[in-house]
């Protein structure tokens, strides 16, 4: 046993022991801290680093000084000779058993290694690592995704994809991504459309069944009015959502899209694809049908960008969806109760207070709660209780929305799905798109929707 420990004569030096006892003490804290991590002790993201990266990094490193110990010091003690290859004789008692103890700790090493690397690309693939440790870049999106119906979804899961080659890809541009967030050149606001978007056949698809036939989805949209008593108004949208394919022997409504055996193809002009003065239909039958814009020439269609349509240029936001409007923003925590409508003339108030340009987050949460605040003082009516919640609400409201570090506000992303905040669906249905046979895309309303 002792043999075991004690180290070889060769690897007695400085350089070879500093190697071993970092390697000893990494392999111990790596093997705590994944412990705690397993137990689920570990919350903060940065901790994920340090066990999965830091850590194992200068286990192999003090891993590698053993032999470059060992190296150096044969160098040293007989300057200009070739370094000789020690002679391995299994029949030496010792021998044997150092070199059985160097395959149980080269076993133990390659585990360790393995199951940091194992842990680390999961690590680094969650969604806290992609929201909170690149923090500030990531901020916007992070935040607003946590209310959205994708919060369990991780962010590679649309962002990266399954397959060893997409996560090899990621990574390459993750590395480059860091190096901008190192270097303080990345763009604020991050550009979209991501251009480098996988196919959403590689990603959506994994999880949601394009086939499937949703039928009418009903959206109740409630607004509220700018006076004393936050008058309410109701719209009850019937969205034909459809789906379905020819083998299904359905095929209809806004879904009809993505049906596979249709392909639409577009050319946008512009970098944010708002203006699309062309678009090619292939219907299931395969018959072509082109639609432009009149007094669209071929130059520009030539310069644009070529795409092929699929669920994100209708879903450009499924998973990190800002309010377009502190209008809309207030009206939504209106009708989940959040911001309490007893409150008189809060709709009003709480706009005004959340869509104030302020130049910090610390500014805004101060100015939110002052302004409203103030505005209720000494009004009756007016309990405290409901002015502290309406100011928590619109407090949440900004920071959801608002992210002035990023550049990010009101609108800055605009969402395809719809048509009233931004062009949305009217980019092709607004009746200008002409095929040769004198067919338009349509805008008239029931295409998409009724109202009830
Ligand atoms: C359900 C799918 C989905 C999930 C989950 C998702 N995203 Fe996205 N993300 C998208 C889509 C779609 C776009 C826009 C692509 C486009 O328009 O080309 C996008 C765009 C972005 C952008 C570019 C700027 C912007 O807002 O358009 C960033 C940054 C981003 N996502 C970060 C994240 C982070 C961080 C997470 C996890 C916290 C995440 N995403 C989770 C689908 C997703
Ligand atoms: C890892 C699986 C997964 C992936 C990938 C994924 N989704 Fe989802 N999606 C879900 C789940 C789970 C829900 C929530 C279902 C629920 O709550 O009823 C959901 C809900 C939705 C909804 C309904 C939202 C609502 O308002 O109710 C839409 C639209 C949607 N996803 C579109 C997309 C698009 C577009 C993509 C690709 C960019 C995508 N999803 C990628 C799992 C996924
Ligand atoms: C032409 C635009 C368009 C395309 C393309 C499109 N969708 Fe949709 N989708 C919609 C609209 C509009 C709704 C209804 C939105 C709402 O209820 O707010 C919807 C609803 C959904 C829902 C929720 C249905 C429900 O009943 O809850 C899911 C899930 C979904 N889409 C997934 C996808 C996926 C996955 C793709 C790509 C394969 C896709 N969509 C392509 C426009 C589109
Ligand atoms: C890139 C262009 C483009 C965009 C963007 C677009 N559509 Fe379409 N849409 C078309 C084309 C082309 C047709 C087929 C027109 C025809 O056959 O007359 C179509 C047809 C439809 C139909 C009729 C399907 C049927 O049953 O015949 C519906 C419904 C529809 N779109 C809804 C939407 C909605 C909702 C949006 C926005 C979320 C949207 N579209 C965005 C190009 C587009
Ligand atoms: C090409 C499909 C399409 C056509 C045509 C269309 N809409 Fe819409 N409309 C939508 C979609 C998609 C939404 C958004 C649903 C959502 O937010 O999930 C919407 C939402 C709306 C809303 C509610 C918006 C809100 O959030 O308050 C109103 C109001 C509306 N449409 C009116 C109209 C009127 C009026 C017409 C006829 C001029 C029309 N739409 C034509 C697809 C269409």
């Amino acid at each position: 046993m002792r043999s075991l420990i004690r180290l070889p004569a060769a690897a007695r030096n400085l350089v070879s022991l500093v190697g071993a006892a970092m390697a000893t003490a990494m392999a111990v804290l790596f093997l705590v801290l994944l412990l705690l991590d397993l137990l689920g002790y570990v919350t903060n993201p940065y901790i994920g680093l340090l066990v999965f990266v830091t850590v194992p990094v200068l286990f192999v490193a003090g891993l590698l000084l053993i032999p470059a110990g060992i190296w150096w010091d044969g160098r040293r003690r007989a300057p200009g000779e070739a370094p000789d290859w020690p002679v391995i004789d299994l029949r030496n008692a010792r021998q044997r058993s150092v070199a059985v103890g160097v395959l149980a700790l080269t076993i133990v090493n390659l585990v360790i290694v393995s199951m940091a690397a194992y842990g680390g690309v999961h690590y680094m693939e969650s969604s806290e690592f992609c929201g909170q440790v690149c923090h500030t870049t990531m901020e916007p999106e992070y935040a607003a995704y946590q209310a959205w119906p994708h919060a369990q979804v991780a962010c590679t899961a649309c962002h990266v994809g399954p397959g060893a080659g997409a996560l090899a890809e990621s990574k390459l541009a993750g590395t480059r991504q860091l190096l901008q967030v190192a270097t303080g050149r990345v763009a604020r606001p991050v550009p979209s459309p991501v251009r480098t978007m996988r196919p959403a056949r590689e990603t959506c698809e994994q999880c949601h069944w394009p086939e499937k036939f949703h039928g009418d989805r009903t959206r109740t949209i409630r607004e509220y009015a700018s006076d004393e008593a936050n008058t309410e108004s109701v719209t009850t949208l019937r969205l034909h959502v459809g789906g379905g394919s020819r083998t299904l022997g359905v095929g209809t409504g806004i879904h009809w899209h993505m049906n596979l055996d249709n392909e639409i193809e577009y050319v946008a002009t512009d970098e944010r694809r708002e203006t699309i003065p062309y678009v090619r239909l292939t219907d299931r039958e395969g018959r072509v049908r082109e639609f432009a814009v009149e007094g669209t020439t071929a130059e520009q269609l030539a310069g644009g960008e070529r795409r092929r349509m699929d669920c994100l240029d209708c879903h450009n936001r499924p998973a990190h969806t800002f309010s377009p409007t502190p209008e809309r923003a207030v009206d939504g925590a209106i009708a989940q109760g959040r911001v309490p409508r007893e409150l008189p003339f809060v709709r009003r108030e709480a706009v005004a207070a959340v869509g104030t340009e302020y130049a910090t987050r610390v500014d805004a949460l101060e100015g939110i709660a002052r302004v409203l605040t103030e505005f209720y003082a000494g009004r009756t009516g007016a309990d405290a209780r409901l002015v502290a919640r309406a100011v928590a609400a619109a407090q949440d409201v900004w920071s959801r929305n608002v992210f002035p570090v990023m550049n990010v506000s009101w609108g800055t992303y605009p969402n395809h799905l719809g048509h009233l905040e931004a062009p949305g669906c009217f980019r092709c249905h607004d009746d200008e798109h002409r095929a040769a046979d004198g067919s338009v895309i349509r805008q008239g309303c029931e295409v998409c929707h009724s109202f009830e």
